[in-house]
């Protein structure tokens, strides 16, 4: 039987919807959700993603202020940018686009946002809460995903869930919310000895190496779900994942294409998070 391809286009624009429809009734109340990037260099690819960011917010009607800072920007200038934005109560969200240029460490970066305005949930606070079960922003990637699963009707509760990639911002949140919600996790990496055993328990597999079409169909196990975080420029410059769809496709019983599955779910959980830094900030929480 073909495969249910999970549209991340359509989730993402309901999320959207909501979104809109949350930030007018904050309107209403007198607030006006805002979001402030900062970008560091004119990476083209973060260039696309900031400008992506902007979209969203102009279509949801949060307020985005960006700063583009040079590329030989000092760690201490971009520190010192966020503290005044830290200190303005007309800024909920503050959001530095990754990756930064050499010698500036991103570590100490996710440290300086308070906690309370970071909505990519990179702050050591936050990761940290979303371990201990406790409120807080959740990583706007694996919290997509888990909206694509619930909203396609994809139980968690008891299944193999198999996270393929240990990162600090998708993979180890992934396996975070995927045991939260009451799955049975394994997280694999570049390490882990026979991997393939390992992937083909999954019921749930989520990919996320980093590495263009490194799944095929020998990683899984027929009628498992399959998402693809990846997203990677091919041969002939067309889109592709780090899952080769064409091969697993055939064999799952749902899995989200690249492009129009993971990504467009990412820039709308973090307006979902802007809205509830608004929401919060503004005491409707
Ligand atoms: N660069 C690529 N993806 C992301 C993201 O989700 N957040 C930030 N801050 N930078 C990124």
């Amino acid at each position: 039987m073909a495969p249910v391809l999970i549209d991340g286009k359509k989730i993402s624009a309901q999320i959207k919807e909501e979104v809109k429809e949350e930030v007018l009734l904050l309107q209403q109340r007198g607030v006006a959700p805002c979001l402030a990037v900062i970008q560091v260099g004119d990476d083209p690819a973060s260039s696309i993603y900031v400008r992506n960011k902007r979209k969203a917010c102009e279509y949801t009607g949060i307020r985005f202020v960006d700063y583009l800072l040079p590329e030989d920007t000092d760690q201490r200038t971009l520190l010192a940018r966020i503290q005044s934005l830290n200190e303005d109560a007309s800024v909920h969200g503050i959001l530095v686009q990754l990756p930064l240029p050499e010698g500036i460490d991103e570590k100490t970066v996710a440290r300086a946002i308070l906690p309370s305005k970071d909505v990519d949930g990179f702050h050591p606070a936050n990761a940290g809460a979303l371990f201990l079960g406790e409120k807080g922003f959740i990583s706007c990637t694996p919290a997509g995903i888990l909206q694509l699963l619930n909203r396609s009707g994809i139980e968690i509760e008891g299944k193999e869930c198999v996270v393929l990639g240990r990162s600090n911002n998708v993979g180890k949140p992934m396996a975070a919310l995927l045991l939260q919600e009451n799955g049975t996790v394994t997280i694999t990496h570049s390490r882990t000895r026979n991997l393939r055993e390992v992937t083909r328990r999954a019921d749930i597999l989520v990919v996320a190496v980093g590495k263009p079409r490194l799944v095929d169909d020998t990683y899984m196990k027929e009628g498992a779900v399959v998402i693809d975080v990846g997203i990677h420029r091919n041969e002939d410059n067309k889109l592709c994942g780090d899952v080769d769809f064409e091969k697993v496709a055939p064999k799952c019983s749902a899995i989200t294409p690249v492009p129009g599955g993971v990504g467009p779910m990412t820039v709308a959980m973090l307006m979902k998070n802007c809205v509830k830094a608004a929401e919060e900030a503004a005491g409707c929480r």
